[in-house]
């Protein structure tokens, strides 16, 4: 059995005004019926998978277990961080607690909330690969094919040419590189997109921990033993978190290990980091346009144009690189091609 790991703590500022600091992007409905977390959390829900253990800041127990229920996932574990200090604390104390319940020799897969998988069954089938490997004792992660110089994400330097399902050593892990470094890794070919998304057994990771952020290890280990159960959720001590690095687990980790492995896999992955992630998964018309909700567009092209639920009547003329995103309370106006900068409006 492989143990999901669902990682729920971010806060999605990018995606503001959907995305608020008390209710952020991973658990509202974005694309579809579901939240991005039930999403996630339905893809490892078949026979292979034992329950999952929910990674979540303290404030956002409720929402979880909510929409856990609301899947009828009701043996999940939630773990709750007293404070979000990025996810190699998160993946830590998740491995500790695996290893502390018997299942140190297993498998885990650690997968984040706000992505999107269109393919389950491609997907699957290379979380089937990875396990293979993980349990042999390699760090798994998954590649996609980049298509374009992104900075925002980590590349895998492949030491063959990738083909789908099958894993291979990673030679060199490079997270965030700066635009002219991506620029060069597009063109090379032979680099792949870090989906965020890791298989290992818990006893692996704990020793990748050992040998390269050892000073992770005491605080996770004093936080998951002076852990206090609390209604059906599982506080980990507070004064212990706040002594663990604030680090990701890509730096910590991925970056230094050398037991690296990659599955290459095609499944329609995508990060809705920022609105013009949204935009792409919307599938825009022939003219570069994606609505949602009570909208209504003439002549328009590259735009979004979105009304939450609740939201006013948008109607949008002639708009060309615009994207509109209306809620009740708040209304977003911004050039197409500036999204990412949404973050620094919202935390000025
Ligand atoms: N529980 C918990 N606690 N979850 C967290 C925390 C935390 O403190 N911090 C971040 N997360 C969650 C986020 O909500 C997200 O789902 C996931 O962990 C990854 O964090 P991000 O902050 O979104 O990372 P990123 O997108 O910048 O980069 C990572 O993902 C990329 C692909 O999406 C890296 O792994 C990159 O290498 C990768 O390409
Ligand atoms: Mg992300």
């Amino acid at each position: 059995m492989i143990h999901p790991v669902i990682l729920c703590g971010g806060s999605g500022t990018r995606l503001w005004p959907l995305s608020r600091k008390d209710y952020p992007k991973q658990f509202t409905r974005i694309l579809g019926d579901e939240t991005l977390f039930q999403s996630s959390l339905r893809r490892f829900t078949g026979k292979d998978f034992a329950a999952p253990v929910l990674m979540a800041h303290a404030d956002f127990r409720f929402l979880a277990a909510e929409q856990a229920a609301g899947l009828g996932i009701a043996e999940a574990a939630l773990l709750l961080e007293p404070e979000a200090r990025n996810t190699a604390p998160a993946i830590l104390s998740a491995a500790l607690y695996l290893e502390a319940r018997g299942a140190g020799a297993e498998v885990m897969i650690v997968a984040p909330s706000d992505h999107v998988i269109r393919d389950t069954d491609a997907f699957l089938a290379a979380v089937g690969a990875g396990a293979e490997a993980a349990a042999a004792g390699k760090l798994v992660t998954f590649g996609i094919t980049p298509d374009r110089a992104e900075t925002g994400y980590g590349y895998l330097e492949m030491t063959d040419a990738p083909a789908p399902g099958i894993v291979q050593p990673v030679r060199r892990f490079v997270e965030k590189p700066d635009a002219a470094t991506a620029a060069g890794m597009l063109e090379a070919g032979t680099y792949l997109w870090n989906a965020g998304i890791f298989m290992f057994r818990a006893d692996t990771l704990i020793a990748a921990f050992e040998a390269h952020a050892p000073a992770m290890l005491p605080p996770a280990r004093a936080a998951l033993a002076e852990a206090r159960p609390d209604l059906g959720f599982l506080r980990l001590d507070a004064g212990a978190y706040a002594d663990m690095p604030e680090d990701s687990i890509d730096y910590a980790i991925m970056e230094k290990a050398a037991d690296v492995v990659a599955v290459p896999v095609s499944c329609g992955w995508s990060d809705l980091g920022a609105w013009d992630a949204v935009w792409r998964e919307m599938g825009p018309d022939a003219a570069g346009v994606s609505l949602s909700g009570e909208v209504t567009q003439i002549g328009c092209r590259d735009a979004l144009l979105r009304s939450e639920e609740d939201g006013p009547r948008v109607v949008g003329v002639n708009l060309d690189g615009i994207a509109v995103v209306a809620m009740r309370d708040a209304v977003l106006v911004a050039d197409k091609s500036d999204l990412q900068a949404v973050k620094a409006a919202v935390t000025a």
